[in-house]
């Protein structure tokens, strides 16, 4: 996201559509985010991959953090050939199947965040077939909400993850039994696209309450991870092109109790690459309606699919174009009536052949791209592609 995306006369020798990633907005949005960690030396931050798996973004991401949270045998492959060090790799996910781990047992990751007591069981034989110890963290589901859509929401009591508080102390007691993983902590995730502090303070003050239950049984942990889920600013990038880093790590510092041998970690997918990605299209036809008008693009819900998903909103824009504003249903070419991007969007004069911006679309756009309609998936460029342009 940027606003000189109109200058760029290097797009028009580029098929379209793919994504730019602008590195000025990705550097300076990880320094921003190394810059408010600075206070917290207990605090850690793993990248989120599953919001940008591109390998230029992953490891240019590698050179300001050094821990990933992966979830699944592919992404610890993409991890760890962008450059992290497996032993900076935390695994998650409510189905690993038993290459998975025995892939990740193999590499020599840090953590298991696991989900089910049936998943300890699996790990624990797995490894015990190399004579390994896993190191497992439990994911527990904190039946806490947060304000954001509800298909992003996943710490409620009705949601497929982690284990519920009322199995938790079995399954510790569970893995304390196990001979070939070891616990050392809880992990919690309660859902993206988060902007209200309030939700992470529920989720401090719930797992405070869980801590205690376990010091009442004399166990004490070493790592708490509470997930990710800091939100952007999907309506107006412009203004904000970063996300509130200060108040995210703060909120965490002033409520969550932490001793001093603790770490606390956190997986930030969102807000470190949303913003620094747009999706970049040509208009193929602007077509009449009864009462409306399309800007039929030649990007569709395979390229960027979160519109159609969610209703997701996206800044668009017209980059190609000062003429006076019209409203326009921004659609795609796929055979779905969902595959819309935004409807009555205010742009200026749109024309063929003019470039549309679809903007903050960094952080799961290309990673969802699929192949529907046999169509082939986005390229992608990094803003110094087009410097001797
Ligand atoms: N940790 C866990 C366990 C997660 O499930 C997720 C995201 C994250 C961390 C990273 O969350 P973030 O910091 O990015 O909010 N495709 C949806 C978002 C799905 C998020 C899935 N889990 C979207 O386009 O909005």
């Amino acid at each position: 996201m940027n606003n000189n995306l109109f200058l760029h006369n290097g797009f028009n020798k580029k098929q379209t559509p793919f994504y730019y990633y602008d590195v000025k907005c990705l550097i300076d949005t990880l320094t921003l985010m190394n810059q408010k960690l600075e206070p917290y030396p207990n605090f850690h931050v793993h990248y989120a991959l599953k919001a940008n798996a591109n390998l230029r973004i992953l490891s240019l991401i590698n050179s300001y953090i050094s821990g990933v949270d992966c979830v699944s045998g592919g992404e610890i492959r993409a991890a760890i050939e962008a450059g992290f060090d497996p032993s900076d790799i935390v695994f998650a996910g409510v189905g690993k199947a038993d290459w998975e781990i025995k892939y990740a047992l193999e590499c020599g990751i840090y953590c298991f965040n696991v989900e089910s007591e049936e998943e300890l069981e699996v790990i624990n034989s797995l490894a015990a077939q190399w004579n390994l110890v896993a190191k497992v963290a439990l994911r527990i589901n904190p039946d806490v909400g947060a304000h954001t859509n509800a298909n992003i929401a996943t710490g409620l009591a009705e949601n497929k993850f982690g284990i519920s508080m009322q199995h938790m102390d079995a399954v510790i007691d569970k893995a304390f039994i196990l001979d070939h993983v070891k616990f050392i902590g809880l992990h919690f995730h309660i859902g993206s696209q988060i902007l209200e502090m309030n939700d992470f303070v529920a989720l401090c003050n719930r797992i405070n309450e869980l801590q205690d239950r376990l010091e009442a049984h004399h166990i004490n942990i070493e790592y708490i991870n509470v997930g990710g889920g800091l939100g952007i600013d999907y309506d107006d990038p412009l203004q904000h092109p970063f996300p509130d880093f200060e108040s995210y790590f703060s909120t965490y510092n002033k409520f969550l109790k932490v001793h001093p041998y603790q770490t606390v970690h956190f997986e930030l997918g969102r807000s470190i690459v949303g913003q620094c990605g747009d999706l970049i299209s040509r208009v193929l036809y602007v077509k009449k309606g009864m009462n409306k008008q399309f800007a039929i693009l030649d990007a569709g819900m395979t390229d960027l699919i979160r519109p159609a998903l969610y209703h997701a909103h996206h800044y668009i824009e017209n980059i190609s174009s000062e003429l006076p504003e019209e409203l326009y249903d921004v659609v795609g070419p796929v055979c779905e009536s969902s595959d819309v991007f935004g409807k009555d969007i205010r742009l200026n004069w749109v024309e063929r052949g003019d470039f549309i911006a679809i903007e903050s679309a960094g952080a799961y756009g290309e990673s969802m791209a699929s192949c529907y309609n046999c169509r082939p998936l986005p390229k992608s460029y990094l803003s110094c592609d087009f410097d001797n342009e």
